[in-house]
């Protein structure tokens, strides 16, 4: 794997700062950090899921449902960082009820909502990176 890509921002000698969301993004290596509560709602899945955050810098994560909970393109596992992270709903647990590869850290992308300052770390699963390999539009930074 390629270095991590970073936000200019963030130095990951040291832990994210008090009121700081660091979120990196997995097999991509991609971490980007932001204050807590204070990133423009991008209109895909909850504000502040981790749909939202990959929509705001640009990183691919797929969501052929455009993060209504519809569908499970979004999937991923939640590394660390899943005590900060919302309970997920009914209809979230139903949905992933249809999914392939469910493991206990299994959420949607679009409803997993971080509700508080910390470090996460998600990896989207491998089925959806070969989708990306096939041809889907990897978004570079700032695209
Ligand atoms: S994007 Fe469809 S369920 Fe998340």
């Amino acid at each position: 794997m390629s270095d991590p890509v970073v936000s200019p921002e963030v130095d990951l000698s040291k832990p994210a700062a008090e009121g700081m969301v660091r979120v990196t993004f997995l097999p991509e290596g991609r971490t980007v950090e932001f204050a807590f509560d204070t990133l423009p709602y991008k209109g895909h899945g909850q504000p502040m899921s981790f749909l939202d955050v990959a929509e705001n810098y640009g990183i691919f994560l797929d969501h052929a449902c455009g993060g209504v909970c519809a569908c499970t393109t979004c999937h991923l596992h939640v590394k660390q960082g899943a005590e900060g992270i919302s309970e997920p709903e009914e209809l979230e647990l139903d949905r992933m009820d249809t999914a392939a590869g469910i493991e206990l850290n299994s959420r949607l992308g679009c409803q997993a909502v971080i509700e508080k300052p910390g470090t996460y770390v998600v990896e989207i699963p491998k089925w959806n990176r070969n989708y990306v390999q096939e041809g889907k539009p990897a978004h570079g930074p700032g695209s």
